[in-house]
């Protein structure tokens, strides 16, 4: 069999480029003993996968360079050695980036499809879904609160805000453009939305919240942190998910000139992996399943066709072409009559 696979070739410096990654065809043997073959269907692409490509120690390991890239997929089973899956069944994996994959049934996570498009998995119902669901848990976010959330547009963003919502807070969101801006107003409930490019974050902040918040849920890191320290009330809340603003910088950037707010405001900051919640993810597909289920949360996406356009879609990020989730589209399911 043939797979088209996407490879990390050289390591970006700042911004990475096209030429940084190959698209290469791999021809691949059937499934042998306890191996499961999926087709995936979407694929994810996520700003994490930065820090990936660079060398050197984090919490979790680079890219190996000239090997697929790794990431979120949903996909189904074709064939399987395995008593585990059938063909059919529909499986969450970390074996993205490429269009088939061979797995052993511990690498594959069994998702039901009555949930469509399947992409939720990848989305609301998945990883940055659950990243939005644990920070809110993680921050202690109670009904009153009022919450500001940055990267507000995004995956986890829009989420976020959608859920601390739910919870009767008083939500803010900021992103890269009025039509974001109308986006987290008209669809996602948000109470007040900023275009944190039309002048500073500071300003535009205290404009919305002149009493100031009580929790910022940190997806972008840099002068936007610096904002939220200043604007959080005494015993105020950082939830620090990510820090997207400084993913391509060369050099480290300095850090906030006013942390002196910490101390004067007795704030917390409490620093966020979404994997130390993966204990919880059954409770977490319950609850969330719900939500979307009763229209309570909206599963909101932005996809991309074809394996070819990959790249793109993950450089997109940092250019903020996504609205919600942004998924690549990789094939159809196959129609049971067709199996
Ligand atoms: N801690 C965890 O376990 C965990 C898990 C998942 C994600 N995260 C982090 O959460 C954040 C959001 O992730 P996501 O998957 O939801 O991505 P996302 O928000 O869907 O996509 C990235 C968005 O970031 C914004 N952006 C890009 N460059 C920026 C800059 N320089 N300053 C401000 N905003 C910028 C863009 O929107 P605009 O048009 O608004 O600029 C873009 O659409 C990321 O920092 C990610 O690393 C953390």
């Amino acid at each position: 069999m043939i797979s088209r696979e996407i490879q990390l070739v050289s390591r970006p410096r700042g911004m990475p480029t096209a030429d940084n990654f190959s698209l290469v065809q791999r021809e691949f043997r059937s499934p042998q003993d306890q191996q499961v073959l999926v087709r995936n269907l979407f694929i994810s692409v996520d700003p994490y996968m930065r820090g990936r490509m660079n060398e050197g120690k984090s919490y979790v390991p680079p890219f190996e360079l000239n090997k697929a890239l790794e990431g979120g997929a949903v996909g189904e089973v074709i064939a399987s050695r395995a008593k585990e899956f059938k063909v059919g069944d529909t499986v969450t994996s970390n074996l993205g980036w490429r269009e088939y994959c061979i797995a052993s049934p511990k690498e594959l996570h069994a998702v039901s499809a009555e949930n469509q498009p399947l992409s939720v998995y990848l989305g609301a119902l998945g990883m940055t879904g659950m990243t939005a669901w644990a920070g809110l848990q993680l921050g202690e976010v109670v009904a009153g609160d009022v919450v500001y959330i940055s990267g507000a547009a995004g995956a986890v963003g829009n989420v976020a805000g959608q859920l601390a919502k739910l919870q009767g807070c008083r939500v803010i969101g900021s992103a890269g453009s009025m039509e974001k801006v109308a986006f987290l107003r008209n669809e996602c409930g948000f109470d007040a939305a900023f275009d944190y490019k039309a002048g500073p974050v500071i300003d535009q902040l205290n404009l919305e919240a002149p009493e100031g918040i009580d929790v910022y849920f940190d997806n972008v890191g840099g002068d936007t942190l610096e904002a939220a320290l200043s604007t959080l009330r005494v015993h105020g809340r950082i939830i620090a998910c990510g820090g997207i603003s400084g993913y391509n910088a060369e050099k480290p950037k300095p850090g906030p000139t006013n942390l002196f707010n910490m101390i004067t405001k007795r704030l917390t900051m409490k620093g966020l992996l979404v994997r130390d919640w993966l204990g919880q993810q059954s409770e977490f597909e319950l609850e969330m399943g719900d939500y979307l289920r009763t229209g309570k949360v909206k599963n909101k996406e932005t996809v991309i066709n074809g394996i070819d356009h990959a790249v793109g879609a993950f450089l997109g990020l940092f250019e903020g072409t996504n609205i919600g989730k942004m998924v690549v589209k990789l094939a159809e399911v196959t129609p049971a009559q067709s199996r």
